[in-house]
Parts: structure tokens; sequence; C-alpha cells
């Protein structure tokens, strides 16, 4: 168990007896637990005082000063930190004393070395479903308001303005930003924010919906509506009456449904398919979006009376390249919650691997920051992140465009080729995408594709 995590867990053993010490060290050693000695309270209190353990071990008759007095001492100035006492004589009283003043437990000698490794076991365990409840506790507390939107940056600020002013009105909200920006994210955070905050945040993904399921999935349905309809069922705006309905994708909510989407928002009613009645709905709507509706108005796959009911309060994300002002204190916090989650209590990054987070373009926005900060907190030996920990993609050689032998007018041939290169890959070959991200028009895009021959 201990060899599992790359950082050896260390006991710290302080025992009089030389047999007894020696014999517990070895055999730890041998389990991947890393072990230092005391034979006395007075060393024993010198070590604690460096703090540099994760479970302390101690007799509670030692010379100098009591097993008590090192757990007071454990308990008061290193509370994360474990401690296990060893009573000589099975002496129920100084048990149960060493349990109540905080000890994990205790082991009476004479012990086996199998007993010993359970209880070691036992304490580490405990200790990383601790964590976790600490991970779960921050999560909801972070419920509370956007303090887990990490952002610094004028355009993130921009942003938490925004979601200030609109949490406590019922205005539609769209949010838009690239995949990865944290749209979900802002979404949870105006619910929470707001005074239907203890009420449901109902999520629609717009793409993941078949179309010839929308219908029934938002208004629901009555007993006998189509084949298959077998009981009556509500639908997402009944399950969300009073709360919160998140419609992510919204540019991909089929063009037959937009009118009836429309009437909804308008009357601020429905009726389940095959039913008669309108059930009114108290609904606050938020749309995200990846796609641009003012394209899709224009290419008539949006209807517009939809876009103007839709776009009343806009807040865009700015794609993570735009503001790489966050991006050490994204990697800061991402690296805190993942040390925590997977118990790496000492890492950090190397030099060359921070350049390489700082300098790279991030498609994949913040999630993609996230996952690479994830993998290489897994990867990472020494509790250090180096380069090799991270995705090649991030690790590799920027645009290999500054080289010896080219003028300047090479160099900035070849850096604009692979720029382009570049955003057709990120933007999936899509054009009006890649030129969107180009900050060109599509036609300029095409003249340079063509001249560069690129694929
Ligand atoms: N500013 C931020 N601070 C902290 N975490 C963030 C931030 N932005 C995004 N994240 C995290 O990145 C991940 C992606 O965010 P989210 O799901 O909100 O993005 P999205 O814009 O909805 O993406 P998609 O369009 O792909 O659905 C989530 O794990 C989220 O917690
Ligand atoms: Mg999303």
């Amino acid at each position: 168990m201990a060899e599992k995590s790359a950082i050896k867990r260390h006991i710290l053993i302080i025992e009089d007896e030389p047999s007894l010490r020696l014999g517990m060290k070895h055999f730890l050693s041998t389990q991947g637990y890393r072990v230092s000695l005391c034979a006395d309270g007075a060393e024993g209190m010198e070590a604690i005082k460096k703090g540099d353990f994760d479970l302390v071990i101690t007799d509670i008759r030692l010379p100098h000063c009591s097993g008590f007095e090192i757990l007071d001492i454990v308990k008061n100035q290193y509370p994360d930190k474990g401690i296990i006492l060893i009573t000589a004589y099975a002496d129920v009283k100084d048990a149960v004393q060493a349990i109540k003043k905080g000890a994990f437990d205790y082991i009476a000698k004479p012990f086996s070395n199998e007993e010993l490794l359970i209880t070691i076991e036992r304490f580490f365990k405990f200790q990383s479903l601790e964590n976790e409840v600490t991970l779960l506790r921050e999560t909801l507390k972070n419920k509370e308001g956007f303090a887990d939107i990490i952002g610094v940056s004028p355009e993130m600020k921009l942003v938490f303005d925004r979601i200030t002013s609109v949490a406590k009105t019922d205005v539609p909200v769209l949010i838009e930003g690239e995949s990865g920006t944290g749209k979900e994210l802002v979404a949870n955070a105006i619910h929470n924010l707001s005074s239907r905050k203890d009420k449901p945040f109902v999520k629609i993904n717009c793409a993941a919906i078949p179309e010839h399921l929308f219908e029934s999935e938002l208004f629901g349905h009555e007993r006998g509506a189509f084949t298959g309809a077998t009981e009556t069922r509500k639908g997402k705006f009944e399950y969300a009456n009073g709360g919160t309905i998140f419609f992510d994708e919204i540019g991909d909510i089929p063009l037959v449904l937009q009118p009836k989407l429309l009437r909804v928002i308008e009357d601020h009613a429905i009726t389940r398919l095959g039913g008669n009645a309108t059930i009114a709905v108290d609904v606050r709507i938020i749309y995200a979006t990846s796609k641009n509706l003012k394209e899709l108005v224009k290419e008539g796959r949006f209807r517009e009376e939809l876009f103007y009911r839709i776009n009343v309060v806009p807040i865009q994300l700015p794609p993570l390249r735009k503001r790489v002002e966050d991006i050490p204190y994204l990697i800061d916090h991402f690296l805190k919650y993942y040390m925590k989650k997977y118990d790496k209590p000492e890492l950090r990054i190397s030099q060359e691997a921070y350049q390489a987070l700082l300098s790279y373009h991030w498609p994949g926005n913040v999630r993609e920051l996230k996952h690479a900060i994830e993998r290489a907190a897994v990867l990472s030996k020494d509790g250090v992140i180096t380069l090799s920990d991270l995705p090649e993609e991030i690790s590799g050689p920027g645009i290999p465009c500054i080289s010896e032998g080219y003028t300047l007018e090479e160099s900035l041939r070849c850096f604009e080729r692979e720029m382009i290169r570049r955003a057709l890959k990120d933007a999936g070959g899509k054009k009006t995408e890649a030129a969107r991200r180009l900050g060109i028009s599509r036609k300029v895009l095409w003249k340079k594709i063509k001249d560069y021959e690129i694929e």
C-alpha cells in the first residue's frame, strides 16, 4: 500500500527499547515506508518540531517525557498528522485516555508485525478518506458563490461583474465561449447566487438529445401520446419549476422545435405531448453556446426571433490564450486540488514545464489545462512535475520558425503558415472557425491556404 504513492510515507517511531525499535524499522522499511527512529522523549520532541512526518508511533512510557506529552504536541501543532500509541501492559485506562485525546489508535505490547501493519494501513486509509471529505466539503462550499471560478484578467473581471449583476434577476443569459472555457461553471454560479439556489438546476444538452425525443424531454408527455409512452412523464421544464433551466449548446436545438421553445419562453407555460392542459412554469433560463449564433441565423439554421429572445444579456468567456495572465492562477488552483486528491503532499513544477504550460496555446482551454495538470500530478515522480509528465503537444517544441539560416521574410512566412495550420487543426478543419480564431476573413484564409499549399 505504501509503495503506491511515489513519495514514501514517513513514520517517526519513538521507542526506548532498542530491539523493538530496530525491528519495527526493519519491517516497515520492507513495506515501503520511510522510517525515522528516536530513543527517548526529548529526541522525539526535537524530531517532531521539524514536522517532516506523516505518522508518529510512540511508546507511552519513555525517558524524559511521556507518550501523552508527545500526543498533545502532535495534536496541537500538527493536527492533520497521525499518532498511534504503544501501551506496555494493555492498560485499558491508558488506551482509552489516548483515544480520547485524539490518538488514532493504540497497540498493546507484545504485538506482531501484522498487527502493526494493519493499524498503520488503517490510519493512511482513514487519512485519504478524510482528504476526500475535505475536497467534497470545499466543492460544496464553492457552490455558494463563484469562488471556484479562477480568473484575474480584465476579461474575467467583466465576467464576474456580469454574473453578479444578473444573478438576482430573472433575465435570460446567454453564455458564449469556446469549448472548455467554463460556460457550465458560470451557469452554475448564476444559479447558486440567485434566490432560486435551493430549487432545481436542470441542464439540457441540446447537442445530445435525438431530435425525435426533444419535445417529450422538454415538455413531457401524457400516457399514450405516442407508441412507447406507457406512462405520463414530466418534462424538464416541469422539473425545473421554481428553479433554473440551462440549455447547453442552444445552437444545436432542431430548427423545427425553435418556435415551440419560443412559445414557452413567451407564455411561461407548457403543454405535455398528447395533452391539452396548459401547465404554468416559473423558470429562469440560461443558455450557452460554443457556436456563433449570429452566423447560424445568417445561415438560416437558427430563428432570428428566438435569437433576440435569448440574447438579452450576453456573457462572453474569452479563450484561455487571450487571457494568459489567468494561467498561473489556474495552474496553482488545479495543482492544489490534485495534490490533495492524489495524496501528494509536496508537488512542484519544474521551470521548463512551467514555461511550457505558460506558452502553450490551449485550444481546449481551461478543461485541457485541468486535464494536463491532473495527468502530470499522477505521473510525477519525487514531487516534481517535469516536461516529460506533460502531453507531447504541450511539452513539444513551439513553432519552429526561428532558425539560423532564415531571413526575416522566411521566418515570417513560416510562422504564418504554422499559425494557419494550427488554427485549422484546432478548429477541427472548419475554415469559418479557423478564420475567426485567427481574426481574418474567410476569404483571406482561403487565399493563404492556397498560397501556402496547406492540406
Ligand atoms: N475559470 C475557471 N476556473 C476554474 N476552473 C475552470 C474555469 N473555467 C473552466 N474550469 C474547469 O474546466 C472544465 C470545463 O469547464 P466547463 O465544463 O464549464 O466548460 P464549457 O465551456 O461548458 O465547455 P464545453 O463547451 O465543452 O461544454 C471544468 O472542469 C471546469 O471546472
Ligand atoms: Mg459545457
